[in-house]
């Protein structure tokens, strides 16, 4: 199987540094270039700083694949879904690279984040930079542990990474990325319980509703999706907390073998059944919203030129 970034697959840290760019037109080869070195610059860092568990992924957005690496697609790409007519609106704001940052060390991601911008050099220009934080014993800012039903074990490579049913780009993986501003004000109002009912699990221990008692507008309930065979549909999520005393929020990362998934959850939050859409998205707000690719790093680095 050729090698994933290991990034896409990492256990919780403490930090993240999420950076994302625009390319400069008529250097696609430059980049081509750099992303084939990517992973040779990660390694050295993670040698040298191996206490931190540092990881990182390049992901290259589905605008702007076709331009960068011409000669062939992964199949399943598209852009980030539009799903028109949502009491909430999830917007489409493209970016043509995202760098996915983790490890223990805020300093060492901030290091190995200006290593990444001197690499890159003159052919992109950074658009948006987010820091990310372990909150609490893993929680959102909104208070609930975030992650608990993500796969565990070798169950994570199984979600995130393509196999073989699409030769080129075995070892990749689909990623959505958006950024959510928290409205914490009107959630602090809210008593715990209709926070509860909201999430469908229990704030203080985690601990999940039982299905009947899930309401059709909880966050858990409009997540948890079955195929047509009765499977799970499954994602790994990646999020974390970001912020300031004044905007903050979930920097969300969805990592997959198949962009299906993301977008079949994304459509059941916002429109949902019978009306019932996902009452979180009254308390929090995206502000951003892409569609990428993450190559495996034999891919990347067949473009070492
Ligand atoms: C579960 C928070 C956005 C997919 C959860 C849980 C929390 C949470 C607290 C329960 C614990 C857990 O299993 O992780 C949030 C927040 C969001 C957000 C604060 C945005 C501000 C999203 C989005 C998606 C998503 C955009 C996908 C499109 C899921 C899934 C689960 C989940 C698949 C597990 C459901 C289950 O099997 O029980 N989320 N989430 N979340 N969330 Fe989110």
């Amino acid at each position: 199987m050729s090698r994933y970034q290991r990034g896409i697959l990492a256990e919780a840290n403490l930090h993240s540094l999420y950076l994302l760019f625009n390319a400069v037109d008529g250097v696609e080869e430059d980049i081509r270039h750099h992303l084939a070195g990517f992973h040779k610059m990660i390694t050295r860092y993670d040698n040298e700083y191996s206490e931190s568990e540092l990881s990182a992924f390049v992901a290259v957005g589905a605008n702007y694949w076709d331009q960068l690496y011409p000669d062939a697609r992964p199949k399943l790409l598209v852009d980030f879904p539009e799903i028109p007519d949502a009491i909430h609106h999830a917007p489409n704001t493209p970016y043509d690279l995202f760098v996915h940052i983790r490890s223990d060390r805020a300093d060492v991601n901030h290091l190995v984040g200006s290593q990444i911008c001197d690499l890159f050099g003159d052919s992109v220009r950074l658009a948006e930079q987010v820091k990310g934080f372990r909150f609490l014993d893993g929680r959102d800012l909104t208070g609930f542990v975030d992650g608990t039903e993500n796969p565990h074990g070798g169950r994570r490579r199984d979600v995130a990474i393509v196999k073989d049913d699409d030769e080129k780009f075995i070892g990749g993986s689909y990623i959505h990325i958006q950024r959510y501003r928290h409205k914490l004000d009107l959630w602090k109002e809210l008593p715990v319980v209709e926070q509860e009912d909201i999430i469908g699990r229990t704030k203080a221990d985690d601990v999940e509703y039982p299905s009947k008692d899930k309401a059709d507008f909880a966050h858990t309930k409009r997540t948890s999706l079955k195929d047509e065979a009765g499977n799970s549909i499954e994602i790994l999520r990646q999020s974390m907390p970001y912020g300031t005393m004044k905007i903050q929020g979930l920097f969300f990362v969805s990592c997959c073998h198949t962009p299906t998934a993301f977008n079949l959850m994304l459509e059941s939050m916002l429109v949902g059944e019978n009306g019932h859409y996902d009452h979180l998205l009254n308390y929090t707000e995206a502000e951003t919203g892409a569609a990428f690719f993450a190559p495996s790093i034999d891919f990347l680095t067949s473009y070492s030129s």
